[in-house]
């Protein structure tokens, strides 16, 4: 592999589940930006974002991705907004492979429902309006990956197999 894995997508793509996978099987170190600042800051991700605001969530993310783009080799998974900024979506193009994981929306709202750790989304019926929402928002800006893979129904082990095959 190159110095560096990426793995970018929208909040419920498999990000931190393929991610470990991957670097298990690649036997390399994994990061994970959300993990990384948690540990940093001492606080959960809904506490950061209620007590400090999204923007403040936002330049940990940013000086956070900057120092784990320093590390090599690995994987290292993202939050999924991460792709909001343009210094963000550069780093990571000119520091490794970047993977896009997608999956459907139905996929998606079923595994978002399940964890309440993300504080962009409702926990109640306004759950899949909003995932919508932020997914036309968010449209165009995962695109810069060097490859998509859809995590929708496959297993694990089969999407790690894909990347690692497509791996430079
Ligand atoms: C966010 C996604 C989350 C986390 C934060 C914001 C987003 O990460 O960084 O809640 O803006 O999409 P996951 O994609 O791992 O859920």
């Amino acid at each position: 592999m190159k110095r560096r894995l990426y793995l970018i997508g929208f909040m419920g793509t498999g990000k931190t589940t393929v991610g470990q996978a991957l670097a298990a099987e690649l036997g390399v170190d994994l990061y994970d930006t959300d993990a990384e600042i948690v540990q940093a800051q001492g606080s959960p991700i809904p506490e950061l974002f209620a007590e400090r605001g999204e923007a403040y969530f936002r330049s940990l993310e940013h000086v956070m991705l900057t120092e784990l783009a320093q590390r090599e080799p690995a994987v290292i998974t993202t939050g999924g907004g991460v792709v909001l900024s343009e210094a963000n979506r550069e780093l990571m193009k000119q520091s490794g492979d970047v993977v896009h994981l997608t999956a459907s929306l139905d996929e998606i709202v079923r595994r978002v429902g399940q964890d309440e750790n993300r504080p962009l989304l409702p926990s109640d019926t306004g759950l899949r309006a909003r995932v919508e929402e932020l997914l036309e928002a968010r449209k165009g800006l995962y695109d810069f990956a060097n490859w998509t893979v859809d995590t929708t129904d496959r297993s694990i082990q089969s999407i790690t197999a894909e990347i690692i095959q497509n791996l430079s």
